[in-house]
């Protein structure tokens, strides 16, 4: 994606096909244990088309009465959030370039005629943390922009297995899905598509230093 904000990757095909399996399978044990649920719009009330659930301690929902926000527990169970599996964690490892973990991954599902309005993710308190976002089952059409609304803006299909990392001046782009293409990916018996995004949301107590920040050197 040449034309983007510096600090948007697009990285095709990053997860190979047995790793989008295992993943699809960690996806069904959360989804077992807190249920996907229609999200609706701040103060409309108005349902979304996609359907979502959370891993983490922190989970991002939205209602007509609360607005965006994260929270410890699942709105219709009020469980706490299934744990993050091992591998998302070892992704943001590897792709994330932030030295402290993931403490929310929001899970959305699309069915053939879900899509996601441009917006920001901005919920977060600590926007040095991208949000790093996974690509499962059917393709879609990615939407993504400049800061402000009203900045022009690249399309991208994303297809099962792409890694998306919206960090630096890209971290508040305004993005999007603006259609699925159905019968896309054979990953998903019933189709659709899956995607999580990887988010820290609080700041962090002790920052552990950067990479490339190792320490100061010492004075005289
Ligand atoms: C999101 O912005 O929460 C989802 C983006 C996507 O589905 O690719
Ligand atoms: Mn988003």
């Amino acid at each position: 994606m040449p034309l983007l904000a510096q600090g948007i990757r697009h990285l095709p095909g990053h997860l190979d096909r047995v790793a989008q399996e295992a993943l699809v399978e960690d996806i069904r044990a959360i989804v077992e244990a807190a249920p996907l649920y229609v999200p609706t719009m701040p103060k409309s009330g108005k349902p979304m088309s996609v359907r979502m659930t959370n891993c983490g301690s922190l989970g991002w929902v939205t209602d007509r009465e609360g607005g965006y926000r994260y929270q410890a527990r699942h709105p219709v169970t009020g469980a706490p959030w299934p744990s993050i599996p091992e591998r998302l964690m070892a992704l943001w490892r590897e792709v994330a370039d932030y030295p402290n973990p993931p403490e929310a991954c929001l899970v959305n599902f699309y069915s053939d005629s879900a899509r996601m309005g441009l917006h920001q993710d901005r919920d977060e308190k600590d926007f040095s943390a991208p949000v790093v976002s996974v690509s499962l089952g059917d393709d879609c059409l990615f939407r993504v922009g400049g800061t402000k609304r009203s900045d022009p803006t690249l399309s991208v299909r994303l297809s099962s297995g792409d890694v998306v990392v919206l960090g630096g001046e890209g971290r508040l782009a305004f993005h999007g899905v603006d259609r699925i293409y159905p019968e896309t990916s054979t990953l998903l018996k019933k189709g659709g598509r899956i995607n999580l995004t990887l988010r820290r949301v609080t700041l962090p107590l002790f920052s552990s230093p950067r990479r490339g920040e190792g320490g100061r050197k010492a004075a005289g």
